[in-house]
């Protein structure tokens, strides 16, 4: 082995530290060399890949991709690269398209129907099946509408149908929506056809798709994300939407309120992720599971009035734990357990 890893990062975005370097990206370096072992940081650039490429081959037994992919100007030169990185030997944490089918909003269609997450949810990939289905769905209740690629909510639409319980079969398209955009918690008024239409830009490019899943209104209680490392769960971040009517948003930007709990603190929620780790990775493409990935939850009550965690979404790029700074600790130590796992 070489004991050397290497952390991709890439320039720009506004949570940087000093020379730009994220600022929970050093604790990592110094965990490892705690250890032994020596790390080092590379900023991605699409025009140095080739370079990139070959001192990680000839340097580095492991890459930790700490890039938001929606940062670069082409994500999937990056997406080959680490591909190539991990068909040469270096191990990826995570592959790369672990952290494609986990952080795609489609992740929650592929669960669908298991322990966490509810047999009404669907991923539109075309303009022409959200204009026949959607208006179907909407007779089911309130729906969330997500875009595949933004983040902070945005192009995350709360979707009501004004006066509801007037129509009987399918919602038709001069019904007048309440939207509320998850970025700000906004609210305006559209007819469904105004709507469908808005939706068009959603569809551009390669990886165009919206989810359409059921509205839950406990998500006023927070959101629940756990944060983990691999199979474990680390710790628990409760994000509460800003105490506002109409308000569902938990969004730091949308002014919730965001606290660290221990996983002690929710014992039900980590034994249901537990059981469901196993379901998460064979439908995601059976990958390992990432190294540092989250999964948010929101709290829905069961036919016999028991709480139950829906799944809402999943990221597994560029994680960030800056609050607790000592979980590089934790990274490091797994890191060289998955190491040495691969080589023995
Ligand atoms: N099904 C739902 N029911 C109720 N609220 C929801 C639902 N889905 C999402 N939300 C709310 O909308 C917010 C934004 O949704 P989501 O996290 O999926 O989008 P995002 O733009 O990718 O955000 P992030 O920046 O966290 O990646 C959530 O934090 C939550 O408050
Ligand atoms: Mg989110």
């Amino acid at each position: 082995m070489k004991k050397h890893v290497i952390i991709f990062e890439a320039r720009g975005g506004l949570d940087k530290g000093e020379y730009g370097i994220r600022k929970d990206s050093i604790p990592i370096i110094e965990a490892l060399k705690k250890r032994g072992w020596s790390s080092e940081i590379i900023f991605y650039h699409d025009e140095d890949r080739g370079e990139i490429y070959r001192y990680t081959i000839d340097t580095a037994d492991a890459y930790i991709s700490r890039v938001d992919p929606g940062n670069l100007v082409n994500e999937t030169c990056y997406f080959q690269m680490l591909r190539e990185l991990v068909n040469n030997g270096v191990v990826g944490l995570p592959h790369p398209d672990a952290m494609i089918a986990y952080g795609a909003k489609n992740s929650i269609e592929k669960l669908k129907g298991s322990q966490i997450v509810p047999e009404d949810v669907y991923t539109y990939y075309h303009f022409e099946t959200l204009k026949e289905e959607f208006p179907k769905r909407l007779k089911n209740g309130i729906r969330v509408l997500k875009q595949n690629r933004g983040t902070s909510g945005e192009g995350i639409w709360k979707v009501e149908v004004v006066d509801f319980i007037r129509y009987q079969g399918d919602i038709p398209l001069n019904a007048k929506l309440k939207l509320t955009e998850a970025k700000d918690n906004h609210t305006e008024y559209k007819t469904l056809q105004e709507f469908l239409e808005f939706c068009i830009q959603y569809f551009e490019g390669n990886d165009g798709m919206l989810l359409d899943m059921p509205f839950f209104e406990r998500i006023v209680e927070g959101e629940i994300r756990a944060l983990m490392l691999r199979d474990r769960v680390l710790k628990i971040l409760h994000k509460k939407p800003i105490n506002k009517k109409g308000a569902f948003s938990a969004t730091f930007l949308s002014g919730a309120k965001y606290r660290y709990d221990t996983k002690e603190e929710w014992p039900d929620l980590v034994l249901t992720l537990k059981k469901s780790l196993g379901t998460i990775r064979k439908r995601l493409g059976n990958y390992k599971l990432p190294l540092l990935w989250t999964a948010d939850f929101i709290l829905d009550t069961d036919e016999n009035g028991n709480d139950k965690y829906v799944l809402g979404e999943i990221n597994a790029s560029c994680i960030g734990f800056v609050a607790h700074l000592e979980l590089s600790e934790n990274i490091a130590d797994e890191v060289l357990a998955l190491l040495d796992n691969e080589h023995t």
